[in-house]
């Protein structure tokens, strides 16, 4: 059962939750969730007693920002992020054949504790909740930052969970920004194109799975299947009264309601995961009817930029697909592949065993476009040989400086997929394209047994010796 109280009960295990009372929705909870103002506490934070709402009404923030809490939440085994990654690209193909041969269809479920408290037109005030200001320059209060937005396709009636960002405009309406590409974005699209407003069901407070797999580019159909087969059991969901959407049964908060076609508000500034505030512009908003929640509801958020960023879920579930988008591809001997997590798919790195001339080529194209989880909003590709671990971003540099030759390492690709929050496209445009580097650092194959020894002691049994000798010398 995907329940947040759950998990907050479970995650006990991997460092527990710290509860935090009396602070200010402005800035304040902002500040204290944010690991480079405040250290890098490894528990969970739950700010309850917001100034101006009555308790019980809390936030959390934090939830899988460590590799224990995002092993605990994918189901994993295992305790070190490379080793997570690991384990976790070994488990993605089980995961997407039950979902495909729908193992995990979501159960349709009569009732659920989001269905305790029900506000419906005027009675719909989302002030209620104690959303967070997220970071100084936001131009509102955005209670989307750890969501996930349900939509469904108009022609085949698939559904879609994406997170993306959701500002409160007012009592009854959240502004939607979706980059192009995006399913949301698609479906809504969609709806417009026939003059229809487009249904859409926020969740803004749920279990961790539920936000990262809406968040990672599951481009195998219902994203309720892939957690189901994490989870090991279907989500219940509740088909929502007006839209009709399948909402979580367990989820804290939900907002129900419809975006109308032809309308936009303006939206933002948000500082964003880039560490960089997106400007303010046009965007669709929803008209919302329904709010649901539990009592004592729990909304789940994150800032971003410097410091935030912490949510580990994505960048594991994304290297992971980078790795398997490799293999699938035919390129053999893949290493290791890494979506940074200072920079995401801006900073893909790959470190395979070189077979022949042109494999780390090859690699990195792959990497670069052969998954939506690096091919759109990236950047840079560095491909490395095996003796380099590509989390280690000390190692990748010095791959970078001693491997390869800016001249003849370096591959550009143009005109690739980007989006309007990526910092270095100018506007006023609407070409939001990039381009990518590919940085070739590994050693040249052609001459790669006469490259420079790396410099190491390789004698172990010596090091053990010395070791013995120093100790004893305390
Ligand atoms: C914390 C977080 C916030 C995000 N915010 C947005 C957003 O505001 N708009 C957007 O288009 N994508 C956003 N994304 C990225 C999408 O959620 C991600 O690309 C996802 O795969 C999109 O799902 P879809 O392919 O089903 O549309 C965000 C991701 C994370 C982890």
């Amino acid at each position: 059962m995907l329940d947040l109280r759950d998990w907050l009960e479970k995650s006990e295990s991997v460092g527990g939750v710290r509860v935090i009372k009396g602070l200010h929705w402005d800035m304040e909870i902002a500040i204290a969730a944010n690991r480079r103002l405040m250290g890098d506490d490894p528990r969970a934070y739950l700010f309850d007693d917001i100034v101006g709402y009555p308790g019980g009404y809390r936030v959390l923030s934090g939830a899988t920002k460590t590799a224990q809490q995002a092993a605990l939440c994918l189901g994993i085994p295992e305790t070190a992020t490379r080793k997570v990654i690991e384990a976790t690209r070994k488990k993605l193909p089980e995961w997407e054949a039950a979902a495909r041969q729908s193992k995990f269809d979501p159960k349709v479920v009569q009732t659920g504790p989001i269905l305790e408290n029900i506000d419906s037109g005027k009675d719909v005030d989302l002030f209620k909740f104690p959303t967070p200001k997220w970071h100084e320059l936001d131009g509102g209060r955005y209670i989307g930052t750890t969501c996930a937005v349900i939509t469904q396709d108009p022609d085949n009636g698939e559904v879609n969970l994406g997170t993306y960002r959701i500002v409160v405009h007012d009592e009854k309406t959240v502004g939607l920004y979706i980059s192009p590409g995006h399913h949301g974005r698609i479906h809504y699209e969609k709806y417009h194109a026939q003059g229809k407003a487009c249904p859409v069901a926020i969740t803004v407070g749920q279990h961790p799975l539920i936000s990262n797999i809406a968040s990672v580019p599951v481009s195998f159909g219902n994203e309720y299947n892939i957690m189901g087969a994490i989870s090991g059991e279907p989500v219940n969901v509740i088909k929502e009264e007006i839209t009709g959407l399948p909402i979580p049964a367990n989820s804290e908060i939900v907002i129900a309601g419809w975006c109308p076609p032809d309308k936009m508000r303006d939206e933002g500034p948000f500082g964003e995961w880039t560490g960089y505030y997106a400007a303010m512009g046009p965007a669709p908003f929803v008209e919302v009817e329904r709010v649901y929640y539990r009592t004592n509801p729990i909304m789940t958020g994150s800032g971003a930029g410097a410091g935030a960023g912490q949510n580990i879920v994505p960048g594991i579930m994304m290297s992971s697909m980078v790795f398997n988008g490799l293999e699938n591809a035919g390129v053999p001997d893949v290493r290791g592949a890494w979506i940074s997590n200072f920079a995401g798919q801006m900073w893909v790195v790959v470190s395979i065993k070189q077979r022949y001339a042109g494999h780390s080529r090859q690699a990195g194209y792959v990497a670069s476009q052969g998954t939506p989880a690096s091919a759109y909003h990236g950047r840079y590709v560095i491909v490395v040989d095996e003796d380099i671990d590509p989390t280690d971003i000390r190692q990748v540099l010095w791959a970078v400086a001693t491997r390869s030759d800016p001249e003849t390492d370096i591959e550009i690709i143009r005109g690739a997929w980007s989006t309007p929050l990526d910092p270095t496209i100018q506007r006023p445009t609407n070409r939001f394209v990039n381009s990518r580097a590919i940085i070739d650092a590994c050693r040249p194959y052609e001459w790669i047994n006469e490259f420079p020894k790396v410099v190491d002691v390789t004698n172990l049994e010596l090091v053990e010796k010395v070791k013995e000798k120093v100790n004893k010398s305390e």
